[in-house]
């Protein structure tokens, strides 16, 4: 797709970091934009944005692990531009930190629920309507680079991007006829503001394994400010768009990047290849010690991924590393 004009594109955690990078930059291009987040703070800001620039922009509130609320959030973009978008951006997601072993069924369910069952919904909701207008379109999803592989520190999250970044291939193939293409972004860290992403958790949700405090979330407020700029992230998702490529690797080398990831996996399916692999992943971690990734310095002071308190029985320190030596 290269004509962006007039399209009205309808964003999930529009309102916000990644989302609202691509509805700057989407407006810009002509888009009528609908922004949806949960989020009212992060909504009544990206509004009073816009408004100051004198973009028209319409936001609504929306949960987009809730499927009533999302089918009438379609209806009432029906209802405001005459028909469904022609172009969805599935972007809304949330994380977590913490080891894999004290993972809860509530660390599962809110993180899988809105990274995976909210990308679900908007497919669910706006395909079948996108297909009946008869217009085409251009759905993009935002994954993650940790969807390509297993991460202890974030099992459930990575755990959801995969499979995100597995359905959208499936789409991929399923809505070429209909002249509906498919993106599938995959970046690595963005300068957002989901470290606050616990503030959303709903109360029913609010078991957690791991050690999610104001401490940790201060500290990921730190590592994430070490990204790219959102509205960067989103030109190369619009250059990636117009050459409608499937998987848009944000990086200076993508198809290196890919390369390692299915070496890995590769090496996984061998025992020498086993050893092998793990060998690599030792002198990367070396690698990662002699210089450590701006922005990952006092993680294990802030006790970032770590199992929460009481559950003593978890050896593992996660993310953040050993806790600091005692003098
Ligand atoms: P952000 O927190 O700045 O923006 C996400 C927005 O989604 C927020 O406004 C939040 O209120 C909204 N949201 C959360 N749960 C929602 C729900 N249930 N319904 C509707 N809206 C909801 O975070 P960011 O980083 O911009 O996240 C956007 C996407 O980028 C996510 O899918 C995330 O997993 C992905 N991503 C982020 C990376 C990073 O380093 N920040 C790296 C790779 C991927």
């Amino acid at each position: 797709m290269k004509d962006f004009a007039g399209k009205v594109l309808f964003i999930t955690g529009g309102a916000s970091g990644a989302g609202f990078g691509q509805a700057k930059v989407f407006a810009d291009a002509g888009c009528k934009v609908v922004i949806a987040d949960i989020r009212q703070g992060h909504l009544n800001e990206a509004t009073a944005y816009f408004k100051e620039k004198n973009i028209k922009v319409h936001a609504i509130k929306l949960d987009i692990t809730d499927r009533k609320a999302y089918a009438e959030a379609a209806d009432e973009v029906e209802k405001i531009y005459g028909g469904p978008p022609q172009m969805l951006f599935n972007t809304a997601g949330v994380n977590a930190f913490g080891p894999v072993e004290a993972s809860t069924f509530e660390d599962y369910d809110w993180v899988m629920g809105v990274c995976l069952g909210g990308v679900i919904n908007g497919m669910v909701t706006f395909v079948p309507r996108m297909i009946k207008a008869g217009k085409g379109g251009y759905i993009a999803t935002t994954a993650s680079m940790g969807g390509f592989m297993g991460v202890a520190g974030c099992a459930p999250y990575s755990a959801a991007k995969a499979a995100v970044i597995n359905l959208m291939e499936s789409y991929w193939q399923g809505l070429r006829p209909y002249g509906i293409g498919i993106s599938c972004l995959c970046p690595a860290g963005i300068k957002t503001n989901i470290a606050e992403a616990s503030y959303t958790r709903p109360t029913r949700l609010a078991n957690t394994g791991y050690n999610t405090n104001e401490k940790t979330i201060e500290f990921m407020r730190y590592h994430y400010s070490f990204g790219i700029d959102p509205v960067e992230l989103a030109q190369i998702l619009k250059k990636g768009i117009e050459n409608e490529q499937l998987y848009i690797l944000p990086m200076p080398e993508p198809e290196k990047t890919m390369r390692d990831i299915v070496e890995r996996m590769v090496n996984f399916t061998t025992p020498e290849g086993t050893k092998r692999q793990e060998e690599l992943s030792k002198k990367r971690m070396e690698e990662m010690r002699k210089h450590p990734m701006p922005g990952l310095e006092g993680a294990a002071e802030a006790g970032w991924g770590r199992a929460r308190p009481d559950l003593t029985w978890v050896k593992s320190y996660g993310p953040g590393g050993p806790p600091p030596k005692k003098e």
